[in-house]
């Protein structure tokens, strides 16, 4: 009997759906089980979000601030096979529970020489993210075998509007009616079930653990933009010092920060307006002048662990 330990945090359900059906060509087969844990915060995270709530998650999601989580359910003690971890993006960073719970005792113990196949849903940005997740897996003495990333693939100010709308108003619909459907389309979360075939046969030595990301990819084609991730690396830094600036004036729960999160606010609608279209037009133009470095970025980020070495 082989064990795999499904691990997760979803506001809205949304990665729980796609998490459901990466599982279910496992729950078909009789020799693996299946044990699901859903991180829990002491205090959870409002969803919906106010606004304000929403611009002051920024500063602990990009400086990794772990909150309490309550994982007294999580037996350390069970030797799973394999760990899948589904968590969403907060601010080019993973979630503030995703992070939480990483930097807990307990996951340290639970990963320790686990193989690990990491889950994303978010809007479009998450390479930075990754990049954490892999290290504090790696932290634990864990190893990341795959990845597989699932994004909204509608034009990026679009869905900026839409999933800001979807989380302030905790429904997935159209926005105004105009707009399209906010993050991961409906076809990508049904077929999301082709990852968890992937996994199976990768259990059952019909691949092996080297070839799972290659034949993961072969079904996620777009799983990132190239020119978004190159912004992400400059995004991050101002993040970082937003965050530095926000801090100054207290932690989570001090309302005399406020003023500072809400300029926060105002800056980034107008960066993602107003700058972003021109950032992302530049990077285009390196990544099509320069088809070497386009190559080995697709390489790099292709990589489960993004291991730089094989580059
Ligand atoms: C506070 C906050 C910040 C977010 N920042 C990003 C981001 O930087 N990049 C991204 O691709 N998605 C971002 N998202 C979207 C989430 O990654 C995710 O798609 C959405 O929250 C739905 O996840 P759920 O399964 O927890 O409901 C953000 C969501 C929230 C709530």
């Amino acid at each position: 009997m082989k064990k795999i330990l499904v691990i997760y945090y979803s506001q809205s359900g949304q990665l729980k759906q796609i998490l459901d059906n990466i599982c279910l060509p496992f729950e078909k087969n009789q020799e693996i089980s299946i044990t699901w844990h859903k991180i829990k915060p002491v205090n959870d995270f409002p969803f919906p979000w106010k606004a304000d709530e929403f611009f002051n998650a920024m500063p602990e999601s990009v400086k990794g601030t772990p909150f309490e989580i309550d994982s007294t359910d999580l037996n350390t003690d069970e030797n799973y096979d394999l760990i899948i971890f589904g968590y969403a993006v907060w601010y080019l960073s993973p979630s503030i529970p995703t992070t939480s719970f990483l930097k807990t005792e307990i996951a340290k113990k639970l990963f320790a020489n686990k193989k690990v196949i990491t889950v994303i849903a978010c809007r479009n940005m998450w390479t930075n993210a990754h990049k954490t997740v892999i290290n504090l897996i790696s932290e634990s003495g864990g190893k990341t075998i795959g990845n597989v990333a699932l994004s909204d693939k509608t034009n990026n100010l679009v869905s900026v509007i839409t999933i800001y709308q979807w989380m302030v108003k905790g429904i997935k619909e159209k926005y105004m009616n105009i707009f399209p459907m906010p993050g991961v389309s409906d076809a990508d979360i049904n077929k999301s079930i082709v990852f968890g075939k992937s996994i199976l046969k990768m259990m059952l030595g019909e691949i092996s653990e080297q070839n799972l990301q290659q034949d993961i990819l072969k079904n996620n084609k777009e799983s990132f933009s190239l020119s978004l991730a190159l912004i992400e690396k400059t995004a991050i830094r101002i993040f970082n010092i937003w965050a530095n600036f926000i801090l100054k004036k207290g932690d989570y729960n001090s309302t005399t920060r406020l003023t500072r999160v809400r300029i926060f606010k105002y800056y980034l609608f107008i960066v993602i307006f107003v700058v972003l279209p021109f950032a992302q037009l530049f990077f285009s133009s390196i990544l099509l002048l320069n088809p070497v470095l386009k190559r080995k970025l697709i390489k790099r980020f292709a990589s489960p662990d993004f291991n730089y070495s094989q580059t």
